[in-house]
């Protein structure tokens, strides 16, 4: 198929203008390295996150106690900007190592006693999230596993499960195995109407998808840094802001109390998302993180999404033409960021692209996640090269 021929078929999503695109993409060093379109695994990074360590190790060279002043600043701030960056309040959103260990403390903050004590979730999770929920059946915790046999969610099967019996239903926004997404809407609908809390997994939305926390009315959101969100090493928690004061979490640590910097003993919980906090925080992780929010901030998530549905759009109009399996949904707002493509032996093309230096990565499909500082140029040099592995 032609360069016009496929731009028709990719239908309206624009890329980013050319001069901004261009200006956006030097801060990318990693671009230069390869032909990188792995963002839903590890994200590139901004060049200005150098600056952030050097000032990092300068701090530990010359250390003084008070440091940590300025840390918990720099620790608010990213909160906050992801907080602002899927329509949440100042204050609803904290930090910490990874997903699971927020995950972890959510689902600790909960009796499961009968007849609510359901934990519905999806055979399309994030390993991550079943390991977690399956731990909490120790405390009563009654996991209902929604199948979907396939690489799609079935909507309707997940909406029909969850009823009075429900006391939470925990899903990714988007697969990370497929990049099919959930109808968030529906679902909170159905969950409230039946006096049941929404969990969602975000991991593989924030930062390419909008996400208006406030507008779903969802109640708990889970994210990571170092995919779509170009940062590095941690994760973030979203509760809705008039459910904080119900929830108290018994896997906790000293930073959630509300004497926490005073160093005496807390006798309640911390204001704010904080009361969902653990115990020292680790801040170099969301000093790096703070510079790629900022950038992409700075683009708008509208504009991201339409530049990330033209190069996935391009992908499914090449992967059509050369016979390809599509796994991935191929309506635009049924899709994630990554377009899914079922290849045989996927995991060795997977390596040959790589010892090409075409970087994308393999989980069952081989998923070929484009982000805003990649290129349709890069996107059709990625299909030529895979062609060309697939002898097509
Ligand atoms: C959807 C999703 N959830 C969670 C995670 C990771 O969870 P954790 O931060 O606990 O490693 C990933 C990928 O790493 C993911 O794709």
């Amino acid at each position: 198929m032609s360069a016009p021929e496929l731009e028709s078929a990719t239908g309206g999503p624009r890329c980013l203008d050319a001069a901004a695109h261009a200006a956006l993409r030097a801060e990318f060093p990693l671009l230069e390295t390869c032909l990188y379109l792995n963002n839903n695994s590890t994200g590139a990074v901004p060049r200005a996150a150098q600056g952030v360590l050097t000032a990092y190790w300068d701090t530990l060279r010359t250390w003084r106690d008070d440091v940590w002043q300025g840390w918990h600043e720099g620790l608010d701030r990213y909160a906050d900007g992801l907080a602002a960056f899927i329509g949440a309040p100042p204050g609803s959103v904290v930090t910490d190592a990874n997903l699971s260990t927020l995950l972890g403390r959510v689902a600790s903050c909960f009796d499961y006693r009968p007849p609510r004590d359901r934990v519905v979730i999806t055979d399309l999770e994030f390993p991550a999230v079943p390991f977690v929920w399956n731990a909490f059946r120790r405390y009563g915790a009654r996991l209902d596993v929604v199948g979907t046999g396939g690489p799609d969610f079935d909507q309707d099967a997940l909406v029909r499960r969850v009823d009075e019996r429900t006391l939470l239903v925990c899903v990714p926004h988007a697969s990370f195995s497929s990049g099919a997404t959930v109808d968030l809407p529906r679902l909170v609908a159905r969950a409230h109407d039946v006096g049941a809390l929404v969990v969602v997994d975000a991991f593989q939305s924030v930062g390419v998808m909008p996400l208006d926390v406030t507008a779903l009315g969802v109640d708990v959101v889970l994210g990571g840094a170092h995919k779509w969100l170009c940062g590095v090493g941690t994760g973030f928690l979203y509760v809705r802001p008039d459910l904080m004061p119900t929830l108290e979490p018994a896997a906790t640590g000293w930073q959630a109390g509300d004497r926490a910097l005073t160093f005496q003993p807390s006798t309640g919980w911390a204001a704010g998302a904080q009361r969902f906090a653990g115990g020292t925080p680790f801040p170099l992780t969301s000093l790096v993180s703070q510079v790629g929010l900022d950038l992409l901030a700075g683009v708008g998530i509208a504009a991201i999404r339409e530049h990330s549905l033209a190069c996935t759009s391009r992908i499914l109009a090449r992967a059509g033409a050369a016979g390809i399996t599509v796994v991935s949904p191929t309506e635009p707002h049924r899709r994630g960021g990554v377009v899914c493509l079922d290849v045989a032996d996927g995991e060795a093309v997977k390596r040959r692209l790589a010892a090409r230096d075409v970087i994308c990565s393999w989980r069952g499909y081989l998923r070929v996640g484009p982000h805003v500082y990649n290129t349709l140029d890069e996107v059709d040099a990625f299909m030529d090269a895979l062609e060309e592995e697939l002898g097509r």
